[in-house]
């Protein structure tokens, strides 16, 4: 279905011609004086350069033109030279019964599909998942969901970090703790157990212990350096536990990712990549691109127009060692290689800006990935506590994501079960549900770049812009949609022109579906989503309020507003799956 606003304008375009006008001028858009239009045209007051008129002259003769159009209940030019617009009840009816009938509520699927990769979540192996991640997994899911529903083909992939220092250090520890393994007796030449030597608990205990002591040691520093650097030449020992490793923690990310209803279709990492590099290096090498800098391989990457510095890209540290730069450079070789993308987006702590900076020059400049591939960082701010500085522990320590979500869970807990005698079972089954609403939309309704601060007290409460007065709202219309259902009826549902200001506030708000999520995807931008469903949440609350739906006695209305419900229902329920959560049946 074609956009409000386009149709709107294709008739502004058509008046602007008919009275002897470019019809450039007839752009519509949405009026930002709400109490006196509901739609305005400015065009007029860009036309005065083109024609020497005064601007209400023009906009006179657009509005006579425009006389006796059906798509308008009002049309007027008002100086210096608007032209405020209201729409015909009928129309608006007509557009939202198109809707309603649609099963993508308005939104047509896009007539060129893109390969789209979205690289998200980027845990480390071992370490365990805080705060820190929270943001791009949030993120990451609600951009892979809308590029998906745009009808894009999507692939997310988690790229873990599971080549690095971390796993020299978890092996370091380990062979302290038990020397007497077999992955340390080089003259071993059996099967090694399959059985890992460690529980993921015991995992989480060991990569901070081992982290602690080699910022105090350098022994044991250069020890864990020698441990990663044995792994990365193919130690068979170190392998072996290299794959425990894997095991163990992508078990414990998987069930902590599905808690947070974000899922991968690829569980790739750094590791993966490496074999790529030894290629990689020696083209950038041969081609020229790549020259020796203190001992160092470096490819320039900076242009005439920077107004900032930006260094040069290191591939090779001087003791030969490849970087996360390389990393990321090798992983777009097999991405070119496996998807052949059009665009791949990042979501990623903004502080690394710079590192994809350099990454996304180097790949165009040496060629890794063409010059039309759209390489789109998206760099997110930090989640702060409510003393402004990042987000922690009462304790000041790190926050373990785990214990965030449970601490969350057990908020909303707490405010389902003081409201009213509810089951144990179902409350407990509400509050993760709306929990989970709470933290996703409390981050995606600010806008990704900018530092939020993660106020626990306002993200759970049931007023305001928080993700639980969405689902209250939806909740709400369920309810009287299955009383209604509880009846007999003998009209089928259709929506009628509005019978009141908020009922057509309410249908014009919901008019906007298609407009917001297309624009959500063009600017990769989930808060716009979040946005629009608090502004027609609001919408239907007023109109609610205001209206006797389940009392009405004229069934014809009855069953329009019916069937306004379950358009705002469905639009609703519609585009929190484009945020990543779920309402539930009641609350
Ligand atoms: N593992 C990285 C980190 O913790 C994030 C990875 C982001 N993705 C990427 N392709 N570099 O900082």
């Amino acid at each position: 279905m074609k956009k409000l606003l386009d149709l709107l304008s294709a008739e502004l375009e058509a008046a602007f011609k008919q009275a002897g006008y470019d019809e450039k001028y007839g752009r519509v858009t949405i009026s930002n004086r709400p109490d006196l239009c509901e739609f305005q045209c400015n065009g007029a007051m860009s036309a005065v350069k083109e024609y020497k008129k005064a601007p209400i002259m023009i906009a006179n003769d657009v509005a006579k033109a425009l006389d006796g159009n059906k798509v308008f209940a009002e049309v007027s030019a008002v100086n210096p030279g608007f032209l405020n617009l209201k729409l015909s009840a009928d129309y608006l009816a007509e557009y939202l019964q198109s809707m309603a009938t649609d099963e993508r509520y308005g939104l047509d699927r896009t007539k060129t599909p893109l390969s789209i990769m979205v690289d998200f979540g980027g845990p480390n192996v071992a370490k365990p998942l805080h705060v820190g991640h929270l943001r791009s997994a949030i993120i990451g899911e609600s951009v892979k969901r809308i590029c998906r529903y745009m009808g894009h083909n999507v692939v997310g992939d988690i790229h873990l970090g599971d080549w690095g220092l971390q796993m020299g250090l978890i092996i370091t520890e380990l062979k302290k703790r038990q020397p007497g393994l077999p992955y340390f007796d080089d003259s071993f030449t059996g099967e090694y157990p399959e059985e890992a030597p460690f529980t993921i608990s015991e995992l989480e205990e060991i990569y901070p212990t081992a982290s602690a002591k080699s910022k105090e040691d350098e022994e044991y520093k250069e020890e864990a350096m020698n441990a990663t650097f044995l792994l990365q030449r193919g130690h068979r020992g170190y392998m072996a536990l290299w794959n425990h490793i894997m095991k163990v923690s992508k078990a414990d990310l998987k069930k902590n990712y599905a808690n947070l209803n974000v899922e991968f279709d690829l569980w790739k990492g750094e590791s993966d990549v490496q074999k790529y590099i030894p290629d990689m290096v020696k083209r950038l090498k041969d081609e020229g691109y790549a020259h020796e800098s203190e001992g160092a391989l470096v490819i320039d990457v900076k242009k005439e127009t920077d107004t900032k510095e930006i260094p040069p890209c290191m591939i090779l540290k001087s003791d030969g060692a490849s970087l996360y730069t390389t990393t990321d450079l090798a992983t777009l070789v097999e991405r070119r290689k496996d998807f052949d993308p059009n665009m791949i987006v990042y979501v990623v702590d903004k502080r690394q800006d710079l590192h994809f900076v350099q990454v996304f020059r180097c790949a165009k400049k040496v060629g890794i990935i063409g010059e039309d591939v759209d390489l789109n960082f998206i760099g997110f701010g930090t989640m702060n506590g409510k003393d402004g500085k990042p987000f922690k522990t009462r304790e000041g320590g790190v926050m373990r994501l785990e214990n965030l979500l449970a601490d969350i869970d057990e908020e909303m807990y707490h405010k389902i079960t003081d409201n009213h005698e509810v089951e144990e079972k179902e409350a407990r089954a509400t509050a993760k549900i709306v929990a989970l609403a709470a933290v996703k939309y409390g981050d995606l309704s600010n806008q990704a770049t900018k530092d939020y601060v993660f106020d626990i007290d306002k993200f759970t409460s049931f007023e305001g812009n928080t993700g639980p007065y969405i689902l209250y709202t939806i909740v709400r219309i369920k309810s009287i949609l299955n009383k209604y259902n509880e009846q007999k009826h003998t009209m089928t549902p259709a929506i009628a022109a509005p019978a009141s200001e908020c009922e057509k506030a309410l249908l014009l708000s919901i008019a906007q579906f298609n407009a917001v999520v297309e624009s959500a995807y063009e600017e990769l931008a989930p808060h716009k989503i979040c946005a629009f469903i608090y502004e027609l949440a609001n919408a239907f609350n007023r109109f609610y309020h205001e209206t006797k739906i389940l009392t009405e006695e004229n069934e014809k209305q009855q069953a329009s507003w019916i069937a306004v419900l379950e358009l705002t229902k469905n639009v609703l329920e519609t585009s929190i799956d484009l945020l990543g959560f779920s309402a539930p049946e009641r609350m």
